[in-house]
């Protein structure tokens, strides 16, 4: 198998279970081969955290613990024979939050330790990368870029090699896809932001650009400058229709003197005009989308990368997409988009490639939230 060169040989059908409870997803999956996806299911939990405007992570991990049965119910029922086709269990043990991690970490090692079978904790960045081998004709060839952009995470690698990675860059502030999260919110749009603000930036009429911040000689990402320029322009407008339309307040009486009432509160923050947040959507995502195709392109020609790999919840992103192809002087590949957000196949490919290279986990792997890539 010329994609797992100079490892073990893993037979063509080897197939492993994963499992990935980092966030709000109960996700479980089965993939033959490190790139044949037979089952891939994920129980979301985006309405119950949609009404907090993000994830609460006590809630999370107690509907981990309701979904997890049905969710590894269903993905086994795609092998014939059940669990005797499983040659391998994998789970994600970071990063993300500890308490949701924990139910999956500890139901793979129950499974593992129950059928006697070989155990892996994956890297959830390393998972999002190798999205980029499911379902493919030809695997990704290296040495490749890898642009992750998540809820949690914005990071350039450099990958020489199956588990060889070199940080070229990081977010210093916010996640990109956090900061998707945060502009939607203060733009009144839905959770999760990216894909509201997508849609919002579709239909508008661009009017002005929003800052970028280059940190020049870096591959360095910073996003919190941009949620607040948004912040405050969101704010300018709503102190602007607040003197077109004024407030409720008595009006002063006939002879120009207000009745000696107590003062009226101040009116309540209205929802911004539809016109505006789509120029703020549209702007706040060309700005993001310049900086992180601009670093990815030149990082691939500094290290002369044969591919760009786009992973992450945020390279569901259509705009991003786009732009990354028509700037890169090497093909980009992204993975479909069921395989963009957080899933348990992708865990299980990324396993695949582990697994190969001699390496396996012990009984004692515990989670680690902060984990970071190529660890
Ligand atoms: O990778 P992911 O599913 O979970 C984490 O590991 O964080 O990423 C979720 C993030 C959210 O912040 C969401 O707003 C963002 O991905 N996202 C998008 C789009 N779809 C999801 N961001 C921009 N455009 C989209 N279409
Ligand atoms: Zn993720």
């Amino acid at each position: 198998m010329a994609y797992t060169e100079g490892m073990e040989n893993l037979p063509d059908d080897y197939t492993i279970l994963a499992l990935e409870t980092s966030c709000d997803e109960t996700a479980a999956a089965v993939v033959r081969g490190g790139r044949t996806v037979l089952a891939n299911v994920v129980a979301s939990q985006m309405d119950m955290h949609q009404r907090y405007g993000g994830v609460v992570p006590e809630v999370a991990s107690r509907q981990h613990i309701l979904s997890l049965a049905p969710v590894l119910r269903e993905a086994l029922a795609a092998l014939p024979e059940g669990w005797a086709g499983v040659h391998a269990i994998a789970a994600t043990h970071g990063p993300g939050l500890s308490g949701a991690l924990l139910t999956g970490l500890n139901a793979a090692k129950a499974i593992a330790w129950q059928r006697g079978l070989p155990f892996l904790g994956v890297n959830h960045l390393d998972a999002h990368i190798y999205a980029n081998w499911l379902d493919v004709a030809d695997p990704p060839q290296f040495p490749l870029v890898a642009l992750v952009v998540s809820g949690g995470h914005t990071l350039l690698a450099l990958l020489r090699g199956h588990g060889d990675y070199v940080l070229l860059g990081q977010t210093r502030d916010d996640a990109v896809g956090e900061a998707f999260d945060k502009v939607a919110r203060i733009l009144g749009l839905a959770y999760p932001g990216g894909p509201a603000i997508e849609q919002a930036a579709r239909g508008a009429q661009p009017a002005g650009v929003l800052p970028r911040a280059w940190l020049r000689d870096s591959y360095d990402f910073s996003f919190s400058g941009l949620k607040t320029a948004v912040l405050h322009k969101a704010q300018e407008r709503q102190e602007q229709a607040a003197r077109v339309a004024p407030s409720r307040g008595r009006r002063p009486d006939a002879a120009g003197k207000r009745p000696a009432e107590p003062e009226q509160p101040a009116a309540p923050a209205r929802p911004l005009d539809a016109q505006f947040v789509g120029q703020m959507a549209h702007a706040f995502q060309e700005s993001v989308v310049d900086v992180l195709t601009a670093k990815a392109v030149e990082a691939a020609r500094e290290h002369g990368a044969r591919e760009i790999l786009l992973a992450g919840g945020v390279a569901a992103n259509g705009r991003l997409r786009e732009e990354l192809a028509r700037r890169a002087d090497v093909p980009v590949r992204f993975p479909p988009l069921a395989l963009c957000t957080d899933n348990a196949a992708m865990v299980a490919a990324a396993a695949f490639f582990r697994f190969a290279s001699g390496r396996q986990s012990g009984w004692e792997l515990d989670v680690t939230p902060n984990l970071r890539l190529g660890t």
